[in-house]
Order: C-alpha cells, then structure tokens, then sequence
C-alpha cells in the first residue's frame, strides 16, 4: 500500500496518575516530600511510572491529578521535557477521592484512559492491558497482582473468563477469598464517568468498580505476575530499593548488582570500605575508616564521616552523619545532622532537617 493510503491506526490515548494523596504512612518524609516524588535512588518517583508510559506510543499526554503540594511537583516534572511526554496538572480544589479525582482531571476526555495509582512501581506490558480492554470491549480493565497477604488492598474475585465478579477494598482476615488484589492500573471509558457525583469525594475502590460489577458491566481483570510493589509505607519504600538492587526491578541502571554504584562525583577516601550492593550519590564523602554496608543508599552531598557506619539504610540528600556514628535499617530525610558517635537503628524513620545529638541512641 502507497504510504500516503495508511491510515494510522494509532490513536492518541491520555493517562491520569492519581498523585494527590498525602502519603501519611511516609510520615514525617512526606511533610516536605509528596509521595509521588520521594526519591527512589537518585529519581522522583514518578519518572519510573513515566518510563512505562513511554513505552506506549499512544499515549500522548500525561495528566498528574494532585492537591497535596502540587507546586513542588509541577517544579519537578514542569512541561514533561525530558521525558518525551506532555505533562498537564489538573489540581483539586479539595481531595476528591480515587474517582473524583479521576472524573474532575477525565472532565474533556472521550477516548479510553489508562489511570495509574501514583506509587505503584511495576514493569507491566501495558499495551497488551490496552490491546486485552479493546479486545474485549470493556467498560473497564483492571491490573491484578497475587500477594501473600491482600487485607492492605483491594482484593478483586474474578470468573474464569476473566471478568471481575467482586471487588472489596482493605478486606478483613475472614473475608479473604483469593490472593488477587488491585495493583492500581486500570483502562477505563470515560462514558462511565457520569456516575461519579462531581464535586463530592467518591472512590473509585469502594464505589465506581462495586457500580460496574453491579450494572453488570463489562470489567476486565488483567493479571501480571511481574514485579509489583506500593511504595506507600517505610517498610515498603525500603524494601523497594533492595528489590531494585537484587535485580527483581530491572528498568533502571541498577541492573547487574551486586555491585557498589558510586558516583564519579563522589569521594570515597582511603580506607572506607563500599559493600555491595549500595549506592552513593554525587557530591557525597566517604571519610577513612567509615562503613557503608550492603543495601544502603547514600543520596547527594552527603558526609560520612570517620568510622561512622551507615548499614542497610536510606539517607536522602545532604545529610551528615559524623564521626563513629551508627545508622542501621533506617531512613534519614534531608538536610540531617547526626552526631558523632549517635546509634539510629531498627527502622528509625526521621524527617528533613532531623538533629541527632553526639552520642544519642534511637
Ligand atoms: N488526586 C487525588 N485525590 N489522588 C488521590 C486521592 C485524592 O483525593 N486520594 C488518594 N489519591 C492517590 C494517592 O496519591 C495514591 O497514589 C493513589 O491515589 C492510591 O491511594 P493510596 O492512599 O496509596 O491507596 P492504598 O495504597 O491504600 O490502596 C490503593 O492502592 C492499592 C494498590 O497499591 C487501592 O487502589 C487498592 O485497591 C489497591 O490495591
Ligand atoms: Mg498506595
């Protein structure tokens, strides 16, 4: 067929991230920090839902759907730039829940939308989630991952055709029937959007989707058996960078561990040990004699200082940690000074510009 008779059978397609929540189980990293934007290593977090949209050329345009420090968010991501997608804000006058906030930023549209939850870090094939929503006409596909213990998510019953038959948000221990939950990816038909009341707070987990199974609506399940992880708690956002480091993630330059990623910017003296697998970013200092044991992630223009000792734990940019000090299993924000010889262990969690004293224990 002569080029100029190809009709392009691609069509634009746009995807909502829902990034306006206040990421309280991240407290106190979220105070200055909205969650869609905590650093996983040396990146805001939404770069990594960025990559997976990218790789679908339909999707022409991102819409962040935010209320909770929208401006530090749009600093970040401005005009989409670098990443080869047009970003557009969409900002709530007032928390709008899951499907409020998707019918307030889907006001305009009339094409089928992908809608991501704004921490959710997987490598689904998103165009076969598309490619399976047209193929089956529906009204919506959902994204299904098996975990060991679904009562933290949407738990979702499905037939064997496929179509999701039940959905219950945060179910209780006795009402656990599969180990099949939401993984916060859906395609949906804006024609659908109507049902959702405009300007008062409704969620798409506890009301939208229990409204298709309901009208008995088509509702797709998609299962992924990738990797899938919710960085929405410190357990979580910890074990998502181990995860990274192990190689279970594998989108990111951190592939082929275990290895000691440091930055040519960064100064590791003399008689500083580097274990593997960690990461030091750049503008940092490793003095003699300090430890930087396996699993730790030293962000930007941090110091460690002589014999301090940073083990298994997640340390955001400039911060100090001085001499003979100890930080294990813990997460530090910005900006934190902890003094000589201080011990921080066992899942301590501080917020930016957190003062340790010489000498402390927590
Ligand atoms: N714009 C906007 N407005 N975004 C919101 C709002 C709102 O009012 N409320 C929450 N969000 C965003 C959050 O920022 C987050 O990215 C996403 O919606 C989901 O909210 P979470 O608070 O993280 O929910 P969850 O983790 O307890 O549960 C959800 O995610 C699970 C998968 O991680 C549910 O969708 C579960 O069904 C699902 O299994
Ligand atoms: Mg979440």
């Amino acid at each position: 067929m002569p080029a100029g008779h190809m009709i392009s059978s691609v069509v634009a397609m746009k995807a909502i991230l829902l990034a306006g929540g206040k990421g309280t189980r991240l407290r106190p990293l979220t105070i200055h920090t909205p969650k869609p934007i905590v650093p996983i290593f040396e990146r805001p977090f939404l770069n990594y839902q960025l990559d997976l949209l990218k790789r679908v050329p339909e999707i022409d345009q991102v819409i962040l759907s935010l209320n909770y420090q929208p401006r530090r968010i749009e600093h970040i991501f401005g005009d989409g730039g670098e990443s080869g997608l047009s970003i557009r804000y969409v900002v709530e006058p007032a928390p709008l829940g899951t499907a409020g906030a998707v019918r307030y930023a889907g006001e305009a549209l009339r094409e089928s939308v992908v809608v991501f939850n704004g921490d959710v870090l997987t490598e689904i094939d998103l165009a076969s989630v598309i490619a399976l929503h047209r193929e089956r006409k529906a009204k919506a596909t959902i994204v299904l991952t098996p975990v060991e213990n679904p009562s933290a998510y949407g738990l979702v019953e499905t037939d064997e055709a496929g179509n999701v038959r039940r959905f219950l948000e945060k179910p209780k221990p006795d009402e656990i029937t599969c180990d099949t939950i939401n993984a916060g990816i859906y395609v949906l038909e804006p024609d659908t959007f109507d049902r959702i009341p405009a300007d008062t707070p409704w969620s798409i987990e506890r009301s939208y989707f229990p409204s298709l199974i309901e009208r008995g609506e088509t509702f797709v399940a998609y299962v992924d058996r990738g990797y899938w992880i919710d960085i929405g708690t410190p357990a979580k956002y910890t074990q998502v960078h181990r995860d990274i480091m192990d190689g279970h993630f594998r989108s990111t330059r951190f592939a082929g561990g275990p290895i000691a990623w440091v930055s040519e910017d960064a100064r590791v003296d003399e008689g500083a040990v580097l274990e593997a697998p960690c990461f030091i970013d750049e503008g940092t200092v490793v003095k003699a004699g300090a430890r930087i044991g396996p699993y730790s992630v030293v962000g930007r223009q941090c110091h460690v200082e002589e014999h301090a000792t940073v083990a298994q734990s997640i340390l955001w940019a400039n911060t100090r940690i001085c001499q003979d000090a100890l930080v294990s299993q813990s997460i530090l924000g910005r900006q934190c000074h902890v003094g000589r010889s201080a011990t921080i262990e066992n899942g301590v969690v501080l917020g930016d510009k957190s003062v340790v004293t010489d000498f402390s224990r927590l």
